[in-house]
């Protein structure tokens, strides 16, 4: 099928995190239903701590190998002159910007509350929560550039789609930074979608649960860590990025132009309640 003649064909996202984990396969995604892909991140190279295939590849490269188009750019959400140029070189590439998935973050390895210092909170603050912010208010601020017609199938001037996670919803042991950074993205999507709806922009959010990524390998190697979260996790499996890039894209699509301001937790269940034994 022409890329013109897919559901987001025409289209153009921005994807922050974009080399490896879940913004990889959302990346990906996007561009499979013929969106064109600014890929932003730290590096272009995944990290190779990573569960991907084609993990040497990197996703700009695996985007256009598959017929699709993307560029790289390489930006620290944290640092705001390296977010604008990440605005502007998706101007000069593509001369637009239709959706934003934030979907780059920073975790660190579990330690109680009494045992995380200021260092910590600056940098889960300045990732997690102000960059988060910082991109989104850039996108909209692109987005009210742009012309809008409501009428259109799409019907949106413009989609941000955040990534959160369930520890933003609910409290999950030797995380309190991290968790605190990430209720701050699931309320950022409710304020700001509430401030932009007459404009015709969604803000959504999808709430992780334990995924595999290369974030997530330490616990996942580390058996009494795993046996928690599997023991947390109602479904018969822990998660993986296809099972969290599918609805990111459901965001984007037509039919999702009246959702906004939503926190969809995508989570085999882990935030439902008190998983009952296997
Ligand atoms: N893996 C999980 O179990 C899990 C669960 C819930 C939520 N999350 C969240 O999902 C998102 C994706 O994580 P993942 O598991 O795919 O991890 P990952 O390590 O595979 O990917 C994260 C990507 O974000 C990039 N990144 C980090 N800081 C950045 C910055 N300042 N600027 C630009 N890029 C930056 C990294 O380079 C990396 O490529 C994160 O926001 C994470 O907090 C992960």
């Amino acid at each position: 099928m022409a890329s013109s003649e897919k559901a987001l064909g025409g289209k153009v996202a921005m994807v922050t995190g974009a080399s490896s984990g879940m913004g990889r396969l959302i990346a990906l995604s996007l561009a499979a239903h013929g969106a064109k892909v600014v890929c932003c991140d730290l590096a272009e190279a995944a990290n190779p701590a990573g569960y991907e295939r084609d993990l040497d590849v990197p996703t700009a490269s695996l985007i256009a190998r598959r017929g699709g188009s993307a560029i790289f750019c390489r930006v620290d959400i944290s640092d705001a002159s390296q977010a604008e140029r990440a605005f502007s070189s998706a101007a000069a590439e593509f001369s637009r910007l239709d959706m934003l998935v934030n979907c780059a973050g920073c975790w660190a390895p579990f330690r109680l509350f009494a045992e995380e210092d200021e260092g910590l909170w600056e940098r889960m603050a300045s990732v997690n929560t102000l960059g988060t912010a910082r991109m989104c208010r850039l996108a909209v601020r692109q987005f009210l550039r742009q012309d809008y017609d409501a009428g259109s199938a799409w019907g949106s001037r413009g989609r941000i789609v955040n990534i959160s996670s369930c520890a933003g919803g609910f409290g999950f042991p030797g995380e309190a930074a991290y968790s605190a950074t990430k209720a701050s993205v699931n309320h950022l999507t409710r304020a700001a979608a509430l401030d932009h709806a007459k404009d015709g922009i969604n803000v959504n959010c999808v709430a992780p649960g334990v995924v595999a990524t290369g974030m997530s390998r330490v616990n996942l190697e580390d058996d009494a860590v795993r046996g928690l979260m599997e023991k947390a996790t109602p479904w018969p499996r822990l998660g993986n990025a296809e099972d969290v890039a599918g609805p990111v894209v459901f965001f984007c699509l037509n039919e999702a132009k009246w959702v906004t301001g939503q926190v969809l937790g995508v989570d085999g269940g882990m935030t439902i309640g008190v998983a009952p034994p296997r």
